[in-house]
């Protein structure tokens, strides 16, 4: 399987989440940096070895026909708005993603700082926010989150992309969306109320029981299962992020890497739509997402030598050589596979 980026790397002490988009024009030095980014990276964490800084560029759908000719990753598409009776998860723009990680602030700055020193004015900042652990990797409304992230090959199977899709085996999904807290609302709850609403003890953070945790508790809403009862996994790398200006905000940044972006999108649905006697997750009553946008991951190698750019010479000899008939790229959606989701149960190569 292709190198992927470092989609893999472990929750960090801090992230810096940016979400840009391509000006006109800008396509070029977006090109031209891509194969760049490993070293530029490597030449901030060489001198922290131990400090865990990590880089992951996601593409969105629309600067994708911008940037590369040729096939498309099969379930790359704009984030779909989702507009529920009570709760919107509203779609914003976003054609590149930065998702910088270290345990070290310092090292999240200077590494985007290079980055964005090269895109210059190529690009436009919609969304920067700074992430930060909140004492044992709690959310600010107290709550442990991360915990039933899948690990090891576990985690490599629910993200990374494999024979399902080959031009774009070892790439991923992600969504990201800047969730906003109420935290006076959620302070006056009791933490009996606040733990129903989550499906977890707060203090220990143990799941509740089946018998007690109700239908439209967050944990029972994202659990998804595939059509032979399998759970289907996304791997969460949420910070916390707050600011104190014009009366402060403060909240998670959701960050969800899959190998089908169907999965985090059912996982949405229930939320938002709801699913059977939940009408929707009641965490929303207390958080809203202000941000939503949807890109592809591409594998290192990919990004190392990136197709040609649209409307070029070397497009056009390369659309020739695939000009012979192939055939059609699987869908992202399950339904219209062969009615299995396929999340584990494919051949792969050994994850790296
Ligand atoms: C305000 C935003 C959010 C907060 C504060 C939050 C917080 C949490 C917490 C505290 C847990 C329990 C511990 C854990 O297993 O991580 C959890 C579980 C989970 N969350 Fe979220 N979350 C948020 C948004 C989302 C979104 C948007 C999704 C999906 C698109 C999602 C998917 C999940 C999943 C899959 C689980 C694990 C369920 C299981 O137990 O199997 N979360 N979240």
């Amino acid at each position: 399987m292709p190198q992927p980026q470092p989609v893999l790397a472990d929750l960090t002490g801090a992230a810096v989440f940016l979400v840009l988009t391509v000006e006109e024009g800008g396509e070029r030095a977006v090109r031209d940096l891509l194969p760049d980014l490993g070293g530029l990276a490597r030449s901030v964490s060489t001198r922290a070895p131990h400090d865990g800084l990590s880089l992951v560029v996601g593409i969105g759908s629309d600067a994708w026909d911008r940037l590369f000719a040729g096939p498309r990753p099969a379930g790359l598409h704009p984030f779909e708005e989702l507009a529920g009776p009570r709760h919107l998860a509203p779609a914003t723009p976003g054609d590149l993603l930065l998702h910088v990680r270290a345990e070290r602030m310092d090292l999240c700055f200077e590494l985007a700082t290079r980055v964005t020193g090269r895109l210059g004015a190529a690009v436009s900042v919609v969304d920067e926010t700074h992430g930060f652990r909140y004492f044992d990797c709690r959310d600010l409304i107290g709550f442990v989150d991360g915990t039933e992230n899948p690990v090891g090959r576990d985690a490599a199977d629910a993200v990374l992309i494999g024979d399902e899709d080959p031009a774009f085996a070892g790439g991923s999904y992600v969504v990201v969306q800047k969730y906003l807290h109420d935290m006076d609302g959620w302070n006056a709850l009791s933490t009996e109320r606040q733990e129903l609403i989550i499906g977890r003890t707060k203090l220990d953070n143990v799941e509740l029981d089946d018998a007690v945790k109700p239908a439209d508790s967050h944990v029972a809403l994202n659990t998804v299962t595939g059509p032979d009862g399998e759970g289907l996994d996304i791997r969460r790398l949420n910070m916390p992020f707050g600011s104190f200006t014009e009366g402060g905000e403060c909240g998670t940044y959701f960050i969800g890497y899959a190998r089908d972006p169907w999965v985090t999108e059912e996982m949405l649905r229930n939320m938002f739509l709801g699913r059977g006697p939940a009408a929707h997750d009641r965490l929303l009553d207390f958080s809203t997402p202000v941000t939503g946008t949807l890109f592809h991951v591409p594998s290192a190698d990919f990004l190392s030598g990136p197709p040609p750019a649209p409307g070029t010479a070397a497009a056009r000899a390369q659309a020739d050589a695939t000009s012979a008939p192939q055939p059609p790229a699987p869908s992202a959606n399950p339904a219209v596979r062969d009615g299995s989701l396929r999340i584990g149960s494919l051949k792969r190569s050994p994850s790296p």
